[in-house]
């Protein structure tokens, strides 16, 4: 008899040479490269170039990859227009999915060959941050900023976002932070993407889809919470008796624990330092509440449960992005920012893959516990002879 296995975890459903997540040893590497080594060498648009091709890219095949980017860095004008007529409530993740299920309306691509996919991947990672920053100027009622054709693609965002170039240190960090989020293998949103162009969908469905995902706080929406909680705390002092609290509720907390990593994830481990950088530039007092936060969390985990907890990529991103003055709502745009590079390869992936075993229309199986009435099924009673009953 086969064992159910709820949330498919430690279940092997495809191959991929994209990346590899070593949660035992807390290692993550993207096409063979450790993304320690990336961060310290890379950038992000190098290591997007990376993931969409089989290895690290030569000069021309680098500079081909960014001039595209900024050849493409501009949104239809209809779309634009379409978004001020958005309620300015609305949530950007939700703007972000509409939009690029929109986008997918204006694609001059033909065909679905590989090619037409690389070349709407280049499209959908350039033309993400121009919806997100479009959005944010949109709803605070400010003008939309043109792109620049001479910032980088971190460069362009902040500078389409706030108006302004950001100094080398900022534009360095966030393309750090960029780099990090940039591929995690099979996680939610990527295997949503993967599962949609199971079907045969195409490129913009799959990524509308994965932004879906993506918004949930057990995944992308967890860096805003994180930071939600951070401003609840407010001080170094409060952080014990808040952490005990909601622990001893039996609530989670959020940016701590991972489904994979059982031990520090090295994201989290880069993160920690530009969070501490970041703090030092601005005087902000976000680092040492969160450190605190990761110390008190682990401490109660092994108290109360005999188990460790490490802090995920969310814990510290979600300051280190609050020190960049990005407001806490584009935490998991920028997120998708990132991931869209990941997405984009694994759909590649699935679409294309040469070896065997070659990806399938992914079916999993449910167990039925409903109502069982005999074999021939429940008899169909007409409506007036029905017990009135509350729909539970
Ligand atoms: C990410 C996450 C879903 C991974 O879950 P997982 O490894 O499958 O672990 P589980 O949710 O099954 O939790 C295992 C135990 O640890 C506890 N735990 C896990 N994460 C916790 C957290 N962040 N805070 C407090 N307790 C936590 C659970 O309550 C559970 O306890 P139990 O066995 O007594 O029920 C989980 O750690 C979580 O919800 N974290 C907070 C959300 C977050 O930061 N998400 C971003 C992920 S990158």
């Amino acid at each position: 008899m086969q064992t159910k296995n709820i949330g498919l975890r430690n279940i092997e459903v495809a191959d991929t040479k994209i990346s590899a997540v070593d949660g035992i040893n807390g290692k993550l590497i993207y096409r063979g490269y450790d993304i320690l080594d990336l961060v310290k060498k890379s950038t992000f648009e190098e290591t997007a170039c990376l993931l969409l091709n089989d290895d690290l890219p030569t000069k021309n095949v680098l500079s081909d990859f960014s001039t595209r980017l900024v050849e493409t860095r501009e949104i239809p004008k209809r779309l634009e227009e379409n978004m001020e007529s958005l309620p300015k409530t609305a949530s950007p993740m939700d703007v972000l999915q509409s939009r690029v299920a929109e986008l997918g309306m204006y694609d001059k691509e033909k065909g679905d060959d590989k090619n037409a996919n690389y070349n709407r991947a280049i499209s959908l990672i350039s033309k993400i941050p121009i919806v997100v920053a479009c959005w944010d100027r949109i709803r605070n009622g400010k003008e939309i900023i043109k792109p620049s054709e001479e910032l980088n693609h971190p460069g362009n965002f902040l500078y389409m976002l706030t108006g302004i170039e950001p100094d080398t240190e900022i534009a360095r960090i966030f393309d750090i932070c960029l780099i990090l989020h940039a591929e995690h293998s099979f996680n939610a949103s990527t295997f949503a993407a993967r599962e949609v162009v199971s079907t045969r969908a195409h490129m913009h469905a799959a990524v509308s889809a994965a932004v879906g995902a993506l918004s949930g706080e057990l995944h992308g929406g967890a860096n805003y919470q994180v930071m939600k909680m951070l401003l609840d705390i407010g001080t170094e002092d409060r952080v014990e008796q808040y952490i005990k609290e909601k622990m001893s509720k039996g609530e989670k907390i959020m940016g701590m624990g991972h489904a994979v990593y059982k031990t520090f994830d090295p994201r989290a481990e880069v993160l920690r330092e530009l969070s501490r950088r970041l703090s030092e530039k601005t005087g902000q007092p976000w680092y040492k509440i969160t450190k605190k936060v990761e110390d008190i969390t682990a401490e109660e985990m092994k108290k109360v449960k005999g188990s460790d907890i490490f802090p995920n990529v969310d814990l510290y991103s979600a300051s280190a992005y609050y020190m960049l003055g990005i407001p806490m709502d584009l935490n998991t745009p920028i997120f998708a920012i990132s991931r869209v590079s990941g997405w984009t390869a694994h759909i590649i992936e699935e679409k294309f893959a040469e070896a065997a075993p070659k990806p399938m229309l992914y079916r999993p199986k449910a167990v039925y516990v409903g109502k069982y009435c005999g074999p021939s099924g429940c008899e169909y009673l007409p409506i007036d002879k029905r017990d009135q009953q509350v729909p539970s």
